[in-house]
């Protein structure tokens, strides 16, 4: 059995997911980077290898149960549990869609990759995360989903747009809440993180995005709580925020 925690992220390479690994990575957890495309996590996890961390490349597509099921048998077969799930994966930042004329098509594919892909993965992977001594899951969702948001996006701040991701990180952090109601003191810490506004993409950070480590550090945080942590909470840099 691997001495060192073992931390999964998810959609891990490139953007935020990338960076949890790197910070994991650098407090000495053994990081599974996984992504939906094998060639692109391997070249990952290549380059953080340079760096001295201890990276497995994992093929992992979220919304996929056979890709979710080879991996929960790789992670059995190699290390028999896991201590840390970050559910990064997700995207589809619709600025360019309204509420009132979005097509169910694209709703129900943010809901795949933002929510049931996290919820798919949590289910699979809760009989390995059960066996770690300090179990923590961060599903990492956004203000745009909270109800109130005191800074940045917000459900009631962008008028009708972002309709089909504002909606799917309303439910992510829903899902945050049921799971950490249902594993009271079971000892498992479960929390949502909204990273703020991330500069992972080009040009972002002229515009006034933060740089990817600051948004990933609050990610990190939440992924290594000490046993006496908050779980069931919605939290930006360490702070709990209303939604
Ligand atoms: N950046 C921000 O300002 C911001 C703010 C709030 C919340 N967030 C959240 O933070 C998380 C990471 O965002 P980011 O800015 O780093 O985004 P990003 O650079 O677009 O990266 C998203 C990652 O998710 C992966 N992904 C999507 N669907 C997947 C699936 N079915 N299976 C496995 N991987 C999948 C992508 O893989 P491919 O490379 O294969 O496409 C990519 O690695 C997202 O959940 C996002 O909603 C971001």
């Amino acid at each position: 059995m691997n001495e060192q925690a073992i931390a999964l992220v998810t959609g891990a390479n490139r953007g935020l997911g990338l960076e949890v690994c790197r910070q994991l990575g650098a407090r000495g957890y053994t990081v599974l980077l996984s992504g939906r495309d094998p060639a692109r996590t391997q070249a990952a996890s290549a380059e953080l290898a340079k760096e001295g961390i201890v990276i497995h490349p994992l093929a992992l597509d979220t919304s996929n149960d056979d890709s979710v099921r080879a991996a929960v048998e790789r992670i059995t077969q190699q290390w028999g549990r896991l201590d840390v799930l970050v559910n990064n994966a997700g995207g589809n930042f619709d600025t360019d869609h309204l509420t009132s004329t979005v097509s169910m098509d694209y709703v129900r594919e943010t809901l795949e990759m933002n929510l049931i892909g996290a919820w798919r993965v949590t289910q699979a992977l809760l009989p390995l995360l059960r066996k770690s001594q300090h179990p923590r899951i961060v599903n990492v969702s956004s203000g745009a989903g909270a109800f109130e948001s005191p800074i940045g996006f917000g459900l009631q701040k962008m008028g009708g747009v972002v309709p089909a991701y504002s909606v799917s990180k309303t439910a992510l952090t829903a899902l945050t809440v049921k799971l950490a109601t249902e594993f009271k003191d079971s000892g498992i810490l479960i929390n949502a993180v909204c990273p703020g506004w991330t500069a992972t993409y080009p040009g972002a950070e002229a515009q006034g995005a933060r740089p990817v480590a600051d948004g990933a550090a609050g990610i990190v945080w939440a992924a290594t709580l000490p046993d006496d942590g908050p779980s069931g909470g919605f939290f930006r840099d360490g702070q709990r925020l209303p939604w």
